[in-house]
């Protein structure tokens, strides 16, 4: 995984030997407590000790930007108030309320993570992060989140931020010392978070990653563990761990069929084992060549019917996914009656309107096209 958080790791191993002194530590704790209560952001995760809703917080920030998730804790958290309500809930009511905030498998985890709190803990979420590992989908960071945030236990985590605060703070070069999942990161923040709140010194570490000790152009000046910052000293702060490593990405061109018949559209669940597994999508023909339009046995194999492709719409779209780019070219036509179609996972949905389930972002983009050409 580049960048983001790898939760299949196991960073207790022999102890390796480690040139930190507990006074140290100390003196980093209470750096880091001052720091976080004059500079924190104003979060809503931030104003509950729910376990629950400290897990929901931290599942959705893996991989996604603070900005984003403020616009979906408060809706899903309503829709969805605690274990028992998201045990209980079908996948496709779950994926709706996660719709827009992509890598839906984490959605996916976190709803099997809560059948097995409500069918094998009584509903209850662990304090312990031993334990909390045994959930499904929860491994050593959100387990350390978990623990620490809403128990105020003193366990570690490290994430992407913490990783590159560690890493400058000892101006470590090494690309294997300064991962997330390295050994050592883990070792200190354990030792940090005996001289303090957990709650609050977790937190702190994160936030100071993500706000002044930036990938690019970090803020020295108003960093708290500034004078004794090694990469600092050396004048390294701002070339230590200042890109992510770039994940190989793939391009693929598709005709996305926008079909009607009548005030509906036709969409169909993305077989699973793929992108976007399981959500609802327009039906998409790979693009042969500068075509403008697909071949009308392309169709026909994909839909097992035929029909009559009129035209590519007023602007292609683009999508950017972690691994892949899409460029997708619209393209509607239509049936003046329902067709039988061997398209699996079929729907026809009202214009205007979502199925339930989970609709990604590239859907709307192209429902939106659609609706702009007043088709
Ligand atoms: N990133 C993920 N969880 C966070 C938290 N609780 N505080 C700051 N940054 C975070």
């Amino acid at each position: 995984m580049i960048g983001g958080i790898d939760e299949n790791h196991d960073h207790r191993g022999p102890q390796i030997a480690y040139n930190r002194s507990r006074m140290s530590a100390r003196e980093t704790a209470l750096a880091l407590t001052r720091w976080f209560a004059a500079a924190q952001r104003d979060l809503p995760w931030r104003k509950t000790r729910d376990p629950y809703a400290i897990w929901v917080s931290e599942v959705m920030l893996q991989q996604t930007r603070v900005d984003t998730v403020e616009g979906y804790y408060d809706g899903f958290l309503r829709r969805f108030p605690d274990v028992e309500s998201l045990a209980a809930a079908d996948e496709d009511a779950v994926l709706s309320a996660w719709s827009g905030l992509g890598y839906y498998r984490r959605a996916r985890l976190l709803h099997r993570g809560a059948r097995h709190v409500v069918e094998a803990l009584n509903g209850e979420l662990p304090a312990d992060a031993v334990d909390l590992r045994r959930i499904p989908g929860i491994g050593p960071y959100t387990a350390g989140a978990i623990a620490s945030i809403a128990f105020d236990r003193p366990e570690p985590l490290v994430d992407g931020n913490v990783a590159r605060v560690l890493s400058r703070f000892h101006a470590i070069e090494d690309p294997a010392g300064q991962d997330a999942k390295a050994r050592r990161h883990w070792d200190e923040v354990a030792e940090i978070v005996q001289h303090g709140r957990p709650r609050v010194l977790t937190q702190a570490l994160m936030e100071l990653g993500a706000t002044v000790c930036t990938p690019q152009r970090p803020r020295c000046e108003d960093c708290p563990l500034q004078p004794r910052c090694r990469a600092h000293a050396l004048g390294r702060a701002a070339d230590i761990m200042v890109t992510r490593r770039k994940a190989s990405v793939r391009t693929e061109r598709y005709h996305a069929l926008l079909l009607r018949c009548g005030d509906r559209v036709l969409l169909a669940k993305r077989p699973e084992g793929g992108l976007l597994a399981g959500l609802w999508c327009p039906p998409l023909v790979p693009r042969q060549g500068r075509r403008r339009l697909p071949t009308a046995a392309a169709v026909e194999q994909l839909l097992g019917a035929g029909v009559d492709v009129r035209g590519a719409a007023s602007r292609d779209v683009k999508h950017v996914f972690t691994h892949r780019i899409w460029h997708l070219t619209p393209c509607v036509g239509g049936w003046p009656r329902r067709p039988r179609l061997a398209l699996e996972g079929a729907a026809w949905v009202p214009l205007g309107g979502l199925p339930v389930g989970g609709v990604p972002t590239v859907t709307k983009k192209l429902l939106g096209v659609l609706e702009d050409d007043g088709q």
